[in-house]
């Protein structure tokens, strides 16, 4: 496995090697991460793992400073992982000077829910990863569906932008307790641990309820919004959603539950396909 820090020594690295998919990540990497891994494996004969925290997508007041970065254990399971190339730039290797172009998703679709609640996240996102797109150029990238929202910006940015580039989702890895795998679940304390993987059983139970035929999602919404704030969750949103677009439930479509609360001074997201 090659580590490389700059994009000179990337594209000396990528030289001469097949197709390559790609799995963007911020590191502090965990098994939702090294799913991703095994499923861009299958897809091309190369794989690079990036590792950039990126601060374009923190808001102000948000986790930047101290969003955890472990790069020699990240290296360390990526290489056990079977990952062909590290790309773990440095900031003024990403950003040499201030990003004057930056990529503006759809409002109808960024605007809303995550983009709500963190105002310029998903040009944050978009604008990273098509810079990394173009310093890796790969043929896949792999994003995970614990990140829902930003799978389906994604995908809308590869299609408008024609990037010939296959989008590739993976399954949300969870804990043993049903609480979805994220590097963010270090900020937890042991009680706020047992609490946390109610955020995923108050989903569910709303999931049910759907799948029951339950069609009242104002009040379905607003009882798990309740649920959670009794457990001492400070809910941002609970929200049932078409899973093609994530706007509001039509008849027929298929529909997804996406939640995001803060537990403590952590914040935490979720969802489940309904
Ligand atoms: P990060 O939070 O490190 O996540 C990297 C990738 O891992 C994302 O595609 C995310 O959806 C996926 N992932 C995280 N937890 C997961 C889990 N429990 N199961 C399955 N997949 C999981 O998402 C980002 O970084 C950044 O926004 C990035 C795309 C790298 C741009 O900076």
């Amino acid at each position: 496995m090659r580590v490389v820090r700059t994009v000179a020594e990337l594209r000396a690295a990528l030289k001469g090697r097949a197709a390559t998919a790609l799995v963007p990540t911020m590191g502090n990497l965990h098994d939702g991460h090294l799913s991703l891994l095994r499923i861009a494996r299958q897809h091309a004969e190369s794989v690079a793992a990036s590792i950039f925290v990126n601060r374009l997508q923190f808001g102000p007041r948000e986790d930047f400073a101290e969003y955890p970065r472990t790069l020699d254990r990240d290296c360390e399971l990526l290489a056990a992982a079977g990952c062909d190339i590290v790309f773990a730039p440095a900031e003024a290797e990403i950003y040499p000077e201030p990003q004057g172009y930056t990529i503006a998703p759809p409002p109808a679709l960024a605007d809303i829910l995550e983009g709500a609640v963190r105002p310029g996240f998903f040009t944050g996102v978009c604008t990273v990863v098509l810079k990394l797109f173009n310093m890796v150029q790969p043929a896949a990238a792999v994003f995970g569906k614990k990140d829902y929202q930003q799978l389906l910006v994604m995908r809308s940015m590869v299609r408008q932008l024609a990037l010939p580039i296959d989008i590739i989702e993976a399954d949300t890895i969870r804990d043993p307790t049903g609480l979805a795998r994220s590097s963010r679940n270090g900020y937890l304390s042991d009680t706020e641990r047992v609490e946390a993987a109610h955020l995923h059983v108050v989903l569910r139970e709303l999931v049910d309820a759907v799948r029951a035929g339950n069609r009242d999602f104002a009040a379905l919404e607003r009882r798990a919004t309740a649920t959670l704030a009794a457990r001492g969750w400070r809910p941002d949103y609970v929200a049932v959603r078409r899973q093609a677009d994530l706007g509001e439930p039509a008849a027929g479509a298929p529909l997804i539950v996406l939640a995001a609360a803060r537990l403590g001074r952590t914040r935490l997201i979720d969802n489940v396909e309904s």
